[in-house]
């Protein structure tokens, strides 16, 4: 059986497949459909320090390939996390992933120092992108400086592995990736969703009660592939592909451009069992290219162009 582990800095996982943010339930919901140990990690939906009702409906609209969603981070705050997320999935063979969400550096900070202290939480990733809070803006995933000063703050207030979540809105991601490295990340997730909307002609109804919202699905891996691949290029440190994965090809291509594991969405909606077999899928599909690990598939794309 070919080796699915994978190693982030310090932290080892059974295989590359994590669960991404905000798709999976927010504690172990998704258990009966995809057994969390077969996943190299759970990533909880995004927490922030007090409660957010998130956005009016509709929140969600199916496109021809993947939706548009406007959640708008609704969570039950980090008190309700800590009391009652927490000790529902810390039970779990897998790794522990907490997602945080906030408006300044400093509430970053309080929710990392908060969080540090829970020896069940593996990692910390931070939300610096999703496009549904503040009408679409996203100062801190498109601002380098205010990208690079949250990841500083978590930085200093945490020793836990933190990994810092890029959005795909801006021009050079490379810039933001490089921003959070100084920063002291630990690796880079790549990518939230794409900013978009969608209107009824006839009636001039938007999609999203919201108008725009974040585009996600099978319609965005071109693009997340892209954004990985500029990542793993500017950066030392491992890098998480994400956006539109829904099986073994995808999860290799993102690997062959040089990510280190990836996180799966949007497909776990339609496919509610997808995450209890990929790590099986892609170790036969490895098996049946006479691979022994993912290692061999992981930077390909770079191999194939230096090798011109
Ligand atoms: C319904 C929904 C809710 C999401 N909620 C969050 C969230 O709370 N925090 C976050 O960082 N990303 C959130 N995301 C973004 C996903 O984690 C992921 O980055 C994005 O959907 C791209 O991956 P995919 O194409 O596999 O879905 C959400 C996405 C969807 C579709």
């Amino acid at each position: 059986m070919p080796s699915l582990a994978v190693t982030l800095g310090e932290l080892q996982l059974a295989n590359p497949i994590l669960s991404a943010s905000g798709t999976f339930g927010h504690g172990l919901e998704m258990e009966q459909f995809a057994p969390p140990e077969r996943l190299g990690g759970l990533v909880s939906k995004t927490v922030t320090l007090r409660p957010r009702p998130g956005n009016p409906a509709p929140r969600i609209h199916e496109t021809e390939a993947g939706f548009l969603n406007s959640i708008g981070l609704e969570n039950r705050g980090l008190e309700t996390y800590l009391a009652e997320t927490l000790p529902e999935v810390a039970g779990a063979d897998t790794r522990i992933f907490c997602n945080i969400g906030g408006e300044s550096p400093e509430e970053y900070a309080r929710l990392a120092a908060l969080l540090d202290e829970r020896s069940e939480i593996d990692a910390l990733e931070i939300n610096l992108s999703c496009p549904n809070v503040q009408g679409g803006r996203l100062p801190f995933s498109t601002d380098p400086a205010l990208a690079e000063r949250c990841v500083r703050a978590v930085r200093e207030a945490t020793s836990k592995p933190i990994f810092a979540k890029l959005s795909p809105n801006v021009s050079r991601i490379a810039e933001l990736a490089v921003a959070v490295e100084q920063g002291g990340a630990d690796g880079i997730t790549a990518v939230n969703t794409l900013l978009g909307m969608q209107v009824d002609w006839r009636s001039g109804k938007p999609g999203l009660a919201t108008v725009m919202g974040g585009y996600s699905g099978q319609g965005i891996k071109p693009v997340a592939l892209r954004c990985a691949w500029e990542c793993v290029q500017a950066v030392s440190i491992p890098v998480l592909g994400c956006g539109g994965i829904a099986d073994a090809d995808d999860v290799l291509e993102f690997l062959a451009v040089g990510c280190a594991a990836v996180q799966v969405g949007t497909a776990s909606f339609s496919d509610p069992g997808l995450l209890g077999h990929l790590a099986a899928d892609l170790a036969a599909r490895l098996e049946a290219a006479g691979l022994e690990s993912i290692a061999q598939v992981r930077g390909s794309l770079e191999r194939h162009l230096s090798a011109k």
